[in-house]
């Protein structure tokens, strides 16, 4: 069998190998700026919602025909340049017997949240037996998806910590940081439990197939750089030494993390996401020699066009500076976003770059 060939498993890879999306990571000279949307599969489309029906998503995401259709929808709906699995950063502690859920409107809650060190019985390491259902979804998708490229997650450490301490969504994560500081051999003992999960939750997802990886640390943003480094950064380091073996990139984001930004990225990312509050040309110099990803607003696809438009040519010409730019939002599409506008921004995207 031809190696080229696309619809050949390796022949895909080979193919995705070489997209815009991919060499922008590396590093490499584009074709134009590749785009994607975190959050892209999911709730602004309404073929998703007609999918979905009645069906709860934790459910949902154990079905491999539902996964593959779900991821695809936006980049037939979109053109862009990356798939991301659909899935959630609870799946794998769910995978290993956690007693969770995923509430609508509210986001996963955990049913015995973790306080003293007997909590940490309930996650033992994952093994790839636990997710037959991602494999197979992803080995489905990388043969659909041809010469795009298929975006492997996973929640970092102090993310999936921060539900499993505190039950559920919190603003101020209080009682994660209580339990940092007030009980550092259950902490230590969690993050190194949780980064053991979300490598081996990555590893997975790349021996199926995924042609990169993003580690999602959402609300490390919440955290000053000192504890930072003393109390998140070495998991995340190791999750992502862990997964630079397997050779694919390492995307690695979070909410409000300017002042981490120097740090994150020291961590082992190459790419570091970054969000709209920081002006990218500033995030380019935060994270020295990384390739990055980002940053317009989610909130301005509620703008004029004109608008829209203005901004994004201004990240365009200020993502030339790194040594790599992927074009995304600087969180996840919003709910309510018109699928239209995202359609014609990767358009806007393709065509300002690619001149
Ligand atoms: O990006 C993609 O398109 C892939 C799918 C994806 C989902 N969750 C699907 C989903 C990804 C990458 C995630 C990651 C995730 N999940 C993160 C990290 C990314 C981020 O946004 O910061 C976090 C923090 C979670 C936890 C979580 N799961 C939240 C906060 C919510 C939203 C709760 C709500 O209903 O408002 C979920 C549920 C969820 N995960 C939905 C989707 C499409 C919506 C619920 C549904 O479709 O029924």
């Amino acid at each position: 069998m031809q190696t080229n060939d696309a619809n050949h498993p390796g022949g895909a890879a080979a193919a995705a190998r070489d997209s815009a999306f991919l060499r922008a990571c590396r590093g490499e000279s584009v074709p134009h700026t590749p785009v994607w949307f975190m959050r892209q599969a999911g709730r602004a489309l309404p073929e998703y919602r007609a999918l979905r029906g009645g069906t709860p998503m934790l459910e949902t995401c154990t079905r491999p025909e539902q996964v593959v259709e779900i991821t695809m929808q936006p980049v037939r709906r979109y053109g862009v340049d990356a798939a991301i699995l659909y899935s959630d950063i609870v799946v794998p502690l769910k995978a290993i017997g956690v007693d969770l859920d995923i509430v609508p409107g509210t986001g996963p809650v955990i049913a015995h949240p973790v306080r003293e060190l007997s909590d940490l019985d309930q996650l033992r390491p994952l093994e790839t037996a636990d997710v037959p259902y991602v494999s197979a979804a992803v080995g489905e998708l990388v043969r659909t998806l041809g010469s795009t490229p298929l975006i492997g997650f996973s929640g970092a450490p102090f993310t999936l910590a921060s539900y499993l301490i505190e039950g559920g969504p919190s603003r101020d994560h209080a009682a994660t940081k209580a339990l940092m500081y007030g009980a550092p051999d259950v902490w230590h003992g969690l993050l190194s439990r949780l980064a053991t999960i979300a490598a081996n939750f990555l590893r997975v997802q790349v021996e199926a197939g995924a042609s990169a990886v993003q580690l999602f640390d959402s609300w490390a943003g919440s955290l000053d750089p000192a504890d930072y480094d003393a109390y998140v950064r070495p998991y995340s380091e190791a999750v992502l030494a862990e997964v630079g073996t397997l050779g694919v990139p390492r995307i690695h984001f979070g909410v409000g993390t300017g002042e981490l930004l120097g740090s994150m990225a020291a961590a082992g990312a190459d790419v570091v996401g970054i969000d709209w509050r920081v002006p990218l040309r500033d995030g380019i110099e935060r994270v020295a020699g990384r390739a990055v990803q980002g940053n317009l607003d989610p909130a301005l696809v509620f703008a004029p066009w004109e608008v829209i438009a203005e901004k994004s040519r201004s990240i365009l010409a200020a993502g030339r500076s790194a040594p790599g730019h992927i074009f995304n939002l600087g969180h996840g599409v919003l709910p309510t976003t018109d699928p239209d506008v995202l359609a014609r921004l990767v358009d806007f995207v393709h065509t300002e770059s690619a001149r």
